[in-house]
């Protein structure tokens, strides 16, 4: 099979690279590096199977050649984290809709279809009160406009791209509501809560929790991740689609600081600071994010591998052997 992955240097889509590298498969990459690491794919740089082009996929002049010949393609490209999104809410806006829209455009004008997965975010279910998030739910946008919202606006628009040319012009689109998703190489630089604690934690530096602490997430491994988006472009029940990706398991940002200071043995001390100082302006978090994976297990039949515990143990090892990979 041949892969193309939008963004494949940064943290989910390098190890969407691994996955199907592993399986002898060919990997295209493109990635401008804006947050990607090339180091994140270097181990396959000499492989006649791989090939990296580092260049912005809204205006890659290749585009049309890597669309054509890819059988899969997974859009992971995106302006992503909390402090870039609110840093340069313009940004978010041009490459997540322009890209998504070019690389649909180029898809349907190649007159081949490859199967393509998209990546959208649990952000779209905004402020939203329900337990846990379902695809049937309402996409929420706040009525205040304010810069954050950008980026959901930014991956509603995508869903929107893919929905409609899978329904009109029948591409095989689904689209791919990430919740937290946490592993090796992701980088704590753009707002991401698991690598803050864990470099924290074993530097002994105080555990900086953002707010009260008492705002919940649902984390999801990685390598969960990869296994169960192949399973989804495998099945055709999902094109067309919208499908929640991540893990129901939910814990308080309070208890995720403890569990890393304690899977760390660190000495580090736990501190709050509010949003205005993390983020330098006034910032509106949400305070539940949990999926509904009805739909996800019923499109890939995937149990999780991986529990929170071992993906912090295993973060915690890596970050004192000092490893990206
Ligand atoms: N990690 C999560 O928990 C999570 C949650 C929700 C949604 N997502 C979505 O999943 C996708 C992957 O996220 P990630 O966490 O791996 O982020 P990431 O920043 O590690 O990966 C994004 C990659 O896209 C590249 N990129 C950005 N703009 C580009 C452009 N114009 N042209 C080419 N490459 C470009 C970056 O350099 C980076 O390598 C993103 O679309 C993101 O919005 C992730």
């Amino acid at each position: 099979m041949k892969v193309l992955i939008t963004g494949g240097c940064g943290f989910i889509g390098s190890h969407l690279v691994d996955y199907h590298m592993n399986k002898g498969h060919s990997v295209r990459v493109v990635d401008d590096l804006s947050t990607g690491r090339i180091e994140n794919v270097a181990h396959f740089k000499d492989n006649p199977k791989f090939r990296f082009d580092e260049a912005d996929i809204v205006t890659w002049p290749d585009l049309e050649s890597a669309v054509s010949w890819a059988d899969r393609i997974y859009h992971m490209a995106a302006v992503v984290g909390v402090y870039r999104v609110i840093a340069d809410p313009i940004q978010v806006l041009n490459t997540n809709i322009l890209s998504c829209e070019r690389l649909l455009r180029i898809a349907d004008q190649s007159g081949h279809k490859p199967r393509i997965l998209i990546a959208s975010s649990s952000e779209v279910y905004g402020q939203g009160l329900t337990a846990a998030f379902s695809e049937t739910d309402d996409v929420l946008i706040e009525p205040a406009a304010h810069s954050r919202w950008n980026y959901a606006i930014s991956k509603v628009s995508n869903e929107a791209f893919g929905l409609s040319y899978a329904q009109n012009k029948g591409l095989p689109i689904t689209s791919v509501r990430f919740f937290n998703t946490v592993g090796s190489r992701q980088s704590g630089r753009y707002g991401m809560v698991l690598p803050r604690f864990i470099e924290q934690a074993v530097s002994a530096k105080p555990i900086t929790v953002y707010g009260d602490g008492q705002q919940s997430r649902s984390f999801c491994d990685v390598r969960d991740t990869v296994e169960a988006l192949d399973r989804l472009a495998n099945q055709a029940a999902s094109v067309g689609e919208i499908v929640n990706v991540g893990n129901d398991t939910e814990i308080s940002i309070n208890s995720l600081a403890e569990l890393v200071k304690e899977i760390a043995h660190s000495d580090s001390s736990i501190t709050h600071i509010p949003y205005e100082e993390a983020y330098g302006e006034v910032f509106v978090d949400i305070q539940r994010r949990k999926p509904n994976l009805e739909k996800f297990y019923r499109l890939t039949g995937y149990q999780h591998r991986w529990a929170l515990k071992e993906t912090i143990q295993d973060l915690v090892d890596r970050k004192r052997a000092n490893k990206t990979k």
